[in-house]
């Protein structure tokens, strides 16, 4: 397919109609980017962080059945009862098994107070494709699913424009596990404390998949994986390919962002181009 062509067929599938719920301020910040006229011609890097006397603090043993039971209940019913605190050089050592079971029971931070079940990603565990996005929503939190409200939707259009296929060679995961919301229990982006609270695991789902390219959706998880500053605009990140561990890291807006500002959904292709040509170009493809 020629470039123009798969093009078009992006915006036809990214033609989504007006199906978006939002986020919040992260949203709002993207918005708020200036035109990415000039691609930075920088390239960072970044490494995982290194192990740190830090712990984390995970819960009893809590049962399936959360995810059939109604949030507001849960938080009402079902305090948190904590357990000595895991290291997170132990994190670091985890395989799919153990790390799955520890996040699904984690407290390290107050967002586990107010979730129906934690989000741990999704996909083919031995992906070349890593996504990340910033952390559940409403759909999510139900579901125990990453992306699979509108913003998932586009998502999945998008990977068809490239080509691909949700959980074939592809793996979906966000920064945080649990779903942050504001006090009217709406959807926000997670504080700089809960995303580094759960870094943890995504940095151990990284570890383990090893994946040919990353693929940061939006400024939470481009920012928290290329520890940059909160400040950095998504537009100022683009068109640049970035370093998460001696792996290519490629910037771009946030599903929810594009179904909200659908005028930048030709740079989002632009991106997606551009974490092609960095896959094409690898080893590995
Ligand atoms: N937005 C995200 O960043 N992640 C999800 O899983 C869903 C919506």
């Amino acid at each position: 397919m020629s470039d123009q062509n798969r093009r078009v067929a992006f915006l036809n599938e990214m033609g989504l109609g007006p199906v978006w719920s939002r986020r919040g301020a992260a949203t709002l910040l993207e918005q708020d980017d200036a035109p990415a006229d000039a691609p930075v011609p920088v390239i960072s890097s970044v490494t995982a962080s290194a192990p740190v006397e830090k712990e984390l603090r995970v819960a009893e043993n809590t049962s399936s059945a959360w995810a059939d039971v109604a949030p507001a209940k849960i938080a009402a019913i079902s305090p948190v009862v904590t357990k000595p605190t895991i290291p997170v050089t132990e994190v670091a050592q985890m395989d799919w098994e153990q790390l799955k079971s520890v996040v699904s029971t984690c407290t390290q931070c107050d967002l586990c107070k107010s979730r129906t079940q934690t989000v741990f990603g999704v996909g083919d565990q031995k992906a070349r494709w890593l996504f990340v996005g910033e952390g559940p929503g409403r759909n999510e939190d139900f579901q125990g699913l990453p992306f699979v409200g509108p913003a998932g939707k586009l998502l999945d259009n998008m990977f068809v424009a490239m080509g691909m296929k949700r959980g074939e060679n592809t793996y979906i995961a966000n920064i945080v596990k649990c779903r942050p919301t504001d006090s009217n229990k709406r959807d926000r982006p997670p504080a700089g404390e809960e995303s580094r609270s759960c870094m943890p695991y995504l940095e151990r789902q990284i570890a383990l998949i090893n994946p040919t390219v990353i693929v940061a959706l939006g400024k939470t998880a481009a920012l928290s994986l290329l520890k940059l500053d909160p400040a950095t605009p998504v537009s100022k990140l683009r068109g640049t390919v970035h370093r998460y561990a001696g792996l290519p890291v490629i910037v771009t807006y946030h599903p929810a962002y594009l179904l909200r500002s659908p005028a930048d959904k030709g740079k989002a292709w632009a991106d997606l181009c551009l974490a092609m040509q960095t896959y094409t170009g690898s080893a590995d493809a």
